[in-house]
Formats: structure tokens, C-alpha cells, sequence
């Protein structure tokens, strides 16, 4: 086998640890670099400061077979690397929308300072089209003497998933200008292409672009299956029957027609901003990405006026247990999660919020504080409340006996933002069922019901 390049990864948080680790697990040798002393020693010691299934297997064999190394010092990192990935993060910036570059610019600077030999430095993390170029101007400015390309290579992974995405990528993106970065960064990735994975190369503005268009087309299916379930709300019509009539259409695929609460976390409501502002910025605007951005900003309304309805007209003094608080099931990120957003609404109107999630409790609590409280466990959150909310589709709430939530609600009413059940089981089990686009279920209130 060919030589394989060596690796630095800029920035240790969600992508670059898992690129850095996947990396070293096909055979790389990758020195993983952040300014966090905490997390660095952290790692060394073998602790993962994220939540992903399977990520800290991939960390630890890696270590200890010597091609994953950690440093908080660039140059050290740096030293004899000949790919340098910058996974530093893009938020939002609060002004304008757009993503905030200011960390991926730091670092490249950084990274000029410290090579001395040729290197192609790639970002990873996602950048507006033109990064790449003022990534050169930056390094020019910085080192002029300095031999070096840069390159975009975008990535798809989603997290729960991360571990899979990387080792099995439906295709992996590398954006150039010379040759010589091409046949670098086609090296790094031949362990793939040679087990047959797609590697698609591009000039560096596709490759930016790629990721941006791939994210906000994906957010634009949650928005139309989303705007299309409202519909069905109105005129009747299952939204799960009409996904699975649409996603059969290999032209359309059944992936991302799942309705739900509106799309959050980390990726989707950044780069849809960012997609918006790209396009107002170039006078090309994003006129599709605008719409998708308007529909998900209804979803949280729209899912407080179901839970409002479910509950008689007013929350005021109810007991509501809210099942799941991440943004999606297996990770513990509660970024743009709908569910803190419906849990700030519902308190704030006098309901008593008792929220379990298996993972995103505690980072919940940092935002949410104490506006809610926090259950140990399903059966806590649950146990005589008056409303149940299922707001993220963990395994383990669809995989409890929907007689439990008979029996542990003082009132049986459910509120299912994910669809997990089905709405003939819970009129069979005399349970009221509030979905997304499918026929409400409404059964007498059972202290109404005794009563009478
Ligand atoms: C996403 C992209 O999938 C990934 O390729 C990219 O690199 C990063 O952003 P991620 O944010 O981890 O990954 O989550 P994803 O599984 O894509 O879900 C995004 C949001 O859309 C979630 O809030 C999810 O609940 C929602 N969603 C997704 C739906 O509401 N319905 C669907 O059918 C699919």
C-alpha cells in the first residue's frame, strides 16, 4: 500500500475528532490539536468529551496503537504534518446570519506560522464559497515564504451516525486548485476508494458549495413534509402514508420525509442562515432556502398550540412530562433542539415542565436552568403527570408498552412530536393522541369520564 499522508486536525470538538479518529483508523498517522488544555488532557487520559455511539473505541485502539496522538501545541501538531485539517467551529454570527469565520481564520494563521515544509491545508469545517481563497491570502500574509495549497474537503457526517457516515460515506467531497493537493488529499483517501467509495473532485467554490447546497435541499425536505402535514391537519390525510407514497419515487427517496417538530442542532438552521445570506451577499438570492427557514420557525408555535389544545385550552398548572430534549435521538446536543424551545413556551405559561432524556439533561439544564425540572428516568417523568410530550424519538420511549403510559399518566394524553406510535394502538388502549399530520385521537378525560 501506497504511503498514507500525515494528518493534523485543528480544532478537537464534533468533526475534527471524529475525522482525526476515523483517519487514524484506516491507518493515518493524525495528531489531533486544540487550544482546550482541559479536553487534550482529557483525551489523553482516554475520555471523550462527546457523546457518539462507537467514538470512543475508534479513540482508544488508535491511541494505543500509536497513530492518535493529542496536543494542544500547534506547532507540535503541525510539525510533520502534510495535511493540515482545520475543524474549528462556524457559528452563527448573532449580526447578520452569516457564519462566523473568525476561528477558522485565526487557525489558519496559526498554522502559517508553524509550517516550515509543504502542506495542504483543507477546511473541514463548513465555509461560505471563497473561504478557501481567503484562507491563501491569510497564510500568504502570514508565512510568504511558505510552500503550501489549500483545499475544501466538506463533511457530511450526522451525528449518532458519525462513526458510520465516515467509514461508509456515500461520497466523499474534495475541492482543489493544483495537482499536487488532488493527489494528496486522493491518497489520504484511498484507504475508501479502494474499498470502492465515490470520491468526487471539484475546484474549491463546488466543494464549499456542496455542503451548503446538500444541507439546506435535506432541510428543504423536513420543511415540505412538514408544511404538507400541517395540510393533512386541515383536510385529513396521513402524513406517514403520503411520505411513504412520495419517498417510493427513487426521483424524490424516502429519506428525510419524517414530520416532526421542525429541524434544529448543529448543522441545518446554521447553514440555511448562512445559505441566505451567501445569497443575498452575491445578489443570487436563496429564495427556496428563505421559505424552508420561514416554515421551520412556525414549527415551535405550532407544537405548543398542539400540547395547549391537548391539554383543554390552557397548560396553566399542568404537569407535563416532556420525553427527549436533544435536538435528535443518540447525542447528547440540545443545539437549536425544539424541545428546550416548547419547554421555555410551556413554562412560561404556567405549566410544570418534568423533562427526561437519556443523554442532554445536563447540557438542558445549562440553558433551561431551573424553569423545568429533570427526571431520573421515564417512569419519574411520567408518573401522574397530566400530559405526556414526546418530543425526540429515543429508542426507548417507542420500545415502552404504551399501557405504561396508561398507567403511570394521571391523564392518558400523549403529544407525539416524532410520529412514534400509531393512533389506532392508542384508541384501542383509550389513550388521547396528539401527532403530526394524522387524525387526532381524543377519548373522554378519565376523571371527566368517573365523574359523570
Ligand atoms: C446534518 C446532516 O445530515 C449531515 O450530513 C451534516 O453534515 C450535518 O447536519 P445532523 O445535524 O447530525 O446532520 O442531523 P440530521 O439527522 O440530519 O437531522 C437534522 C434535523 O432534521 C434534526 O432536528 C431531525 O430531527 C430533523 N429531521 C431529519 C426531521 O425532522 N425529519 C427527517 O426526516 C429527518
Amino acid at each position: 500500500a501506497p504511503e498514507l499522508p500525515r494528518v493534523a486536525v485543528v480544532g478537537t470538538g464534533y468533526v475534527g475528532l471524529v475525522s482525526g479518529a476515523c483517519l487514524a483508523d484506516v491507518g493515518c498517522h493524525v495528531t489531533c490539536i486544540d487550544k482546550a488544555t482541559a479536553k487534550i488532557e482529557a483525551l489523553r487520559r482516554g475520555e471523550i468529551p462527546i457523546y457518539e455511539p462507537g467514538l470512543d473505541e475508534v479513540v482508544l485502539r488508535n491511541v494505543e496503537a500509536g497513530r492518535l496522538r493529542f496536543t494542544t501545541e500547534i506547532a507540535e501538531g503541525v510539525a510533520d504534518a502534510d495535511v493540515v485539517l482545520i475543524a474549528v467551529g462556524t457559528p452563527t454570527r448573532k449580526l447578520d446570519g452569516n457564519a462566523d469565520l473568525q476561528y477558522v481564520y485565526a487557525a489558519s494563521e496559526e498554522i502559517a506560522r508553524a509550517l516550515d515544509h509543504y502542506a495542504v491545508v483543507v477546511t473541514k469545517s463548513t465555509v461560505p464559497a471563497g473561504t478557501g481563497f481567503e484562507i491563501r491570502r491569510i497564510i500568504e500574509g502570514a508565512n510568504p515564504t511558505l510552500d503550501f495549497d489549500v483545499a475544501s474537503n466538506p463533511e457530511f457526517l450526522r451525528e449518532g451516525n458519525a462513526i458510520g457516515d465516515f467509514m461508509k460515506p456515500d461520497r466523499i467531497v474534495i475541492g482543489t486548485d493544483s495537482e499536487r493537493a488532488r493527489q494528496t488529499l486522493e491518497a489520504l483517501y484511498s484507504p475508501f476508494t479502494s474499498q470502492g467509495f465515490e470520491l468526487i473532485s471539484t475546484d474549491i467554490i463546488s466543494s464549499e458549495l456542496i455542503k451548503y447546497a446538500a444541507n439546506t435541499f435535506l432541510a428543504t425536505k423536513v420543511s415540505f413534509i412538514n408544511e404538507m402535514a400541517d395540510l393533512c391537519e386541515k383536510v385529513g390525510g396521513n402524513i406517514s402514508d403520503i411520505s411513504r407514497g412520495m419517498g417510493s419515487d427513487r426521483r424524490i427517496g424516502r429519506a428525510f420525509l419524517q414530520p416532526g417538530p421542525g429541524y434544529g442542532g448543529s448543522c441545518f438552521p446554521k447553514d440555511t442562515l448562512a445559505m441566505v445570506h451567501i445569497g443575498e451577499k452575491a445578489l443570487s438570492p436563496a429564495t427556496i432556502v428563505e421559505a424552508v427557514i420561514s416554515v421551520n420557525r412556525m414549527r415551535p408555535h405550532r407544537m405548543v398550540a398542539k400540547v395547549v389544545e391537548a391539554a383543554g385550552g390552557d397548560v396553566r398548572n399542568k404537569t407535563i412530562a416532556l420525553l427527549g430534549l436533544t435536538f435528535k435521538p443518540d447525542t447528547d446536543d440540545v443545539r437549536d433542539s425544539v424541545a428546550i424551545l416548547v419547554a421555555e413556551h410551556l413554562s412560561q405559561q404556567g405549566a410544570h415542565v418534568r423533562a427526561f432524556d437519556p443523554q442532554g439533561a445536563a447540557h438542558a439544564k445549562s440553558i433551561l436552568g431551573d424553569a423545568i425540572r429533570y427526571s431520573g428516568s421515564v417512569d419519574e417523568a411520567l408518573r401522574g403527570a397530566d400530559l405526556c410530550v414526546i418530543a425526540t424519538e429515543w429508542r426507548q420511549f417507542a420500545d415502552k408498552p404504551i399501557e405504561e403510559y396508561k398507567r403511570l399518566l394521571a391523564d392518558p394524553v400523549i403529544v407525539d412530536f416524532r410520529n412514534i406510535f400509531s393512533p389506532d394502538a392508542m384508541r384501542d388502549a383509550g389513550i388521547s393522541y396528539y401527532s403530526i399530520g394524522r387524525t387526532k385521537v381524543v377519548v373522554p378525560a378519565v376523571r371527566l369520564a368517573s365523574a359523570s
